[in-house]
Order: structure tokens, then sequence, then C-alpha cells
């Protein structure tokens, strides 16, 4: 017996990445899974993976994704699971961020969301069940220089996710994921771009790894099935302890505790 059972799916991002790993996690879970990527051959061979549907939109575009919410609510008789998961950004300092660019990021990343809510939730709510998952970030939680208007949209992803929670309860439960540094297509020319990037990530995370697809895909699994039955409007991050760090008091235990061996043995 599967997590998931008898659920009916859409992924947004579903071509690549966390999206992929999670179209894969929730069929072997028992779901039937509809792929939206805006890279309709990703979407496509995910599809073909997995005997599911494919859609080539833009998750910026409403009409296409409501029109394939729609075919796909009809084909797989209903949806009751929802993952906004499309999204990514660009590095810039706030100011030098083109009104253009700027836009396109909040876009994607917040009103993309809020797509896939105004979608999938009549469908959710006629049928009497639905679980929806977005994917924020630490991003949003811990912005870091030169990501503004994605820190922002993810910080407001997880805000929408509160609201449709409170406004969907008991039928709907909402809720979202803030990964770390996980290693997809969307971090490759960073962790691959820059030679000291991988260590340095890793010495930063207390789990002392770069977090890959999968790590994420079942923590998706887990919020969508009845084992968080009563979790709503959380953001749960899940980044290997990465943001427990920041602090200037970080590392003041290892240096009382080489002062204390070194009074102890002599150095
Ligand atoms: N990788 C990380 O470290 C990390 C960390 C925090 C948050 N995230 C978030 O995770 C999500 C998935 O990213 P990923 O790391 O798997 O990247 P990825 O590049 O591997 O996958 C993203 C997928 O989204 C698709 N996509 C992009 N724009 C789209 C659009 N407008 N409409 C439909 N599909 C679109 C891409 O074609 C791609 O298949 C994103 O929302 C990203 O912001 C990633």
């Amino acid at each position: 017996m599967g997590l998931l059972d008898g659920h009916r799916g859409i992924v947004t991002g579903g071509g690549s990445g966390i999206g992929r790993a999670t179209c894969r996690r929730m069929t072997e879970e028992g779901a039937r899974v509809a792929v939206v990527d805006i890279d309709g051959d990703a979407a496509e061979a995910v599809a073909k993976e997995l005997d599911g549907l494919a859609y080539p939109v833009d998750v910026t575009d409403y009409a296409g994704l409501e029109r394939a919410v729609q075919d796909a609510a009809s084909k797989l008789g209903g949806i009751s699971l929802l993952f906004n998961n499309a999204g990514g950004s660009n590095l810039a300092r706030v100011h030098e961020f083109s009104i253009e660019e700027w836009s396109r990021i909040v876009t994607l990343n917040l009103t993309g969301v809020f797509h896939g809510f105004k979608a999938a939730v009549p469908f959710m709510l006629e049928g009497g069940d639905g679980r929806i998952v977005s994917t924020a970030s630490i991003s949003g939680t811990r912005p870091s220089a030169g990501e503004s208007p994605y820190s922002a949209a993810k910080a407001a992803a997880v805000a929408l996710t509160a609201n449709a929670a409170l406004e969907y309860a008991p039928t709907i439960r909402v809720n979202a994921v803030s990964p770390g540094m996980i290693a997809t297509a969307l971090t490759a020319p960073l962790l691959e771009g820059f030679p000291d990037m991988v260590p340095h990530m890793t010495a930063k995370t207390p789990l002392a790894r770069i977090g890959t697809p999968e790590d994420i895909a079942d923590v998706v699994v887990f919020l969508w099935s009845d084992l968080a039955r009563f979790i709503t409007g959380q953001n749960l991050v899940v980044d290997g302890g990465m943001t427990l760090h920041g602090a200037g008091v970080d590392g003041v235990l290892d240096r009382v505790e080489d002062m204390l061996r070194v009074a102890r043995d002599g150095g």
C-alpha cells in the first residue's frame, strides 16, 4: 500500500530537479501525475517514464495552466494533489534589477503559485479532498544578497500558504517547503562554476552535504500524505540545518573547548 494510493496530482516544474524527483516518488506511492513544465520535452520525458500526462505550459500564463489542470482533472478523474514548484531567479543588486526582470521573477515565483491555487482548488473542493505544497526557499526565510525579487516572492508564497490554509481548511491542507542548497540544474552554475563552492556549502551545513532533489521530494510526499494529516499552513525548512548558522556567537563553543583543552593539557 502506498502513501498516496488513489491520488491524482499536478506538479509544476516537473520536468527537472525537485519537481521530477517528486513526480517519481509520488507515483511510487500510488499517485497518478500530470507533469507541467515550460520545457515540453522534459515534461514529456518524465510523463512517459511514469505513465503520466505531460503539459508544456508556462505557469505565468494562467489560461494555459487552467486548460492543463482542467484536462488533467477530466483524464485522471479529479485533482487531489498540487505541487506549485516551478521557479527560478537571477542575481543582481536591488537597484540593478530592471523593472522587467523584477516583474518576471516575482511573477514566476509568486503569481505562478497563485495560478496553481486558482486552477486546482475548485477541483479539490468539488472532490472533498486536497493537499497542496508550494516550493518556497531559504531565500525567503533567510535572504542572501543578490536575490531580492526571488526572496520577496518566496516569502510571499509562504504568506499565501497561510492565507489558503485558513480559507480552505478542513477540506484542503496547504503547506510550503523551503529547500536549502539542492543540486539541480538551477544550482549547477553555482556549484559547478566555482571550484570551492561545494566544500564551502558543505562546511556551512550541519548535516555536511549538499541536498538532493529526493531530500525535498520525500518531504513533499510526507506533507501530501495522511502522515501529515494535522499539519496545515506551515513552511518546512529542509536545508540540512544550514540556516541555523549565522549568529555572531557561532563557533564560540569550539573556541572555549580548545581553550580548556590547552589549559588542561598544556597545549
Ligand atoms: N535547487 C535549490 O537549491 C533550490 C533551493 C530553494 C528553492 N528552490 C526552488 O525549487 C523549485 C524547483 O527548482 P529546481 O532546483 O528543481 O530547478 P530545476 O531548474 O531543476 O527545475 C525547475 C523546472 O521548472 C521549470 N520551469 C521554469 N520556469 C517555468 C515556468 N514559467 N513554467 C513552468 N515551468 C517552469 C523548468 O523548465 C525546470 O524543469 C524552484 O521553485 C526553485 O526556486 C530550489
